[in-house]
């Protein structure tokens, strides 16, 4: 397993609790979310925060982090014009942390928000949620429809090939990796491995969506 930036964990560690449960964040998202696309996103993004979290020195803070995921286009559906500009106001009616919203609100960093991913938490979801689209994306064409057979350098053709999933910016991913001090080929990895791991359970979630 790569090992990413785990070792400043404990210098980054503060307070990383919400009073939003998973069960409530998956409300929320379907609340503000009716298309199948932009629920299966946000629970797709949380559970690869999830994943991350655990396996990279935040394992206390998963819950935090995946409810990041789970909320992060929460303004997406209802005002795609003001994306990041409405979810603070969305969020704080359902009792959200200042740090949640934070998050929220930094993973549109330079594109509709200027507030700065500054905790790994925040740069990972910055990083993971193009990412996540364009690993679906290719699944999908494959004959399992599964990411969990796809190879590193299979997803590293997909990247480059800019006529694949164009609408997932390999400007923001090249960003997010920079953002994170990691090279582009480690956080391809960790998050395929995070999407493979994931996948049950994203479909599991789903079905009870649809
Ligand atoms: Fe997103």
């Amino acid at each position: 397993m790569i090992k990413v930036l785990s070792e400043t964990a404990e210098m980054e560690k503060k307070d990383m609790e919400t009073k939003i449960t998973r069960d409530e964040a998956i409300r929320l998202l379907k609340e503000h979310n009716k298309e199948a696309f932009h629920i299966q996103h946000g629970i797709t993004v949380g559970k690869v925060m999830r994943w991350y979290a655990e396996n990279h020195g935040y394992a206390g803070d998963a819950d935090f982090w995946e409810v990041c995921g789970i909320l992060h286009d929460i303004d997406f559906e209802e005002y795609p014009e003001e994306h990041c500009r409405k979810a603070p106001e969305m969020l704080e009616a359902a009792g959200a942390e200042p740090e949640l919203i934070h998050a929220v609100c930094s993973h549109g960093y330079g594109i509709c928000s200027d507030v700065e991913p500054e905790h790994e938490m925040e740069k990972f979801l910055f990083a993971s949620d193009e990412l996540t689209g364009l690993i679906g994306a290719a699944a999908i064409m494959r004959p399992s429809k599964s990411c969990r057979d796809m190879e590193l350098s299979s997803l590293k053709k997909k990247f480059k090939d800019k006529r694949f999933a164009a609408g997932c910016s390999r400007d923001i991913i090249s960003k997010g990796a920079e953002c994170m001090g990691i090279e582009l080929s480690d956080l391809l990895s960790v998050t395929l491995e995070a999407m493979k791991a994931s996948e049950d359970e994203i479909a599991e979630e789903m079905s009870k969506t649809v």
